[in-house]
């Protein structure tokens, strides 16, 4: 009997999304000794290459990374917390996703902010209990904010540009990511209340951690390695 074929490694995907998301990683995957093979600035290709036979890359709309490792059309992922939250609430509740979220990353740091027009009484339009029209992309985060505090809000769904709302009248506030705060800045809005820490998260397939452990094992623990080694330079 001839002996049976050699099983090929299995092939790892990792979905990002292009941008900070994407450049943050990158040195990640060099901890684990993955190095991406094409500049997605530069290309237009989706599937990218890395320098491992058995890890390629896709890239997908940030929003989309959830549902990719969801579905198992790639094994693992890198998303923010802002993501994955709405794509959570979307489901029902982090139990009904089912994606195993073994690392903060500390990557992409930024944080999840309520802003108004400068000119905007915020402190007495919530005292005074009105409602408050609130544009966002992030419609689940700012009706659980604003609902524990028991301001009664009207949420509009934007898709982007979420700073044009109040300065057009479609909004008193928006909920938004703020990094530098440069573009609250150049359209004359301020921050008034901050929501939370954003930072990106890795995300496994459930499956994929049974069927793929050993291929995961390596990047996982790379991944975590990097992650105490960040922490560690910003203790010192
Ligand atoms: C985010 C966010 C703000 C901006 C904040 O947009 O929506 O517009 O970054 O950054 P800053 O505080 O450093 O100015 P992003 O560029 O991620 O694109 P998006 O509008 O598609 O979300």
């Amino acid at each position: 009997m001839m002996a049976a074929a050699p099983t090929a490694s299995p092939v790892l995907t990792l979905a990002l999304s292009k941008g900070r998301i994407f450049e943050e990683t990158l040195p990640l995957l060099q901890a684990a000794g993955i190095e991406v093979l094409e500049d997605p600035e530069k290309s237009r290709k989706l599937i990218l290459p890395t320098n491992r036979a058995d890890v390629r890359v896709v890239l997908v709309r940030a929003s989309d990374v959830p549902t990719y490792v969801q579905y198992g059309g790639a094994d693992l992922g890198v998303c923010g917390k802002d993501t994955l939250l709405e794509h959570e609430a979307e489901w029902g509740g982090a139990a009904n996703v089912g994606l195993y979220q073994p690392l903060d990353l500390q990557i992409a740091r930024c944080r999840m902010s309520v802003a108004v027009r400068e000119d905007f009484d915020y402190p007495s339009a919530v005292r005074r209990g009105s409602r408050l029209k609130v544009a966002t992309k992030y419609v689940a985060i700012a009706r659980d904010f604003f609902a524990a505090k028991g301001v009664h809000v009207d949420l509009i769904k934007l898709y982007g540009s979420m700073e044009l709302a109040p300065l057009t009248g479609l909004a008193d506030a928006i909920v938004d990511l703020v990094s530098t705060g440069n573009t609250l800045k150049a359209n004359h809005l301020v921050e008034v209340e901050r929501i939370m820490d954003i930072s990106a998260r890795l995300v496994v397939n459930q499956t994929s951690l049974k069927v793929k452990r050993e291929a995961l094992r390596p990047i996982l623990e790379a991944f975590a390695r990097a992650g105490q080694a960040d922490k560690a330079a910003a203790a010192a």
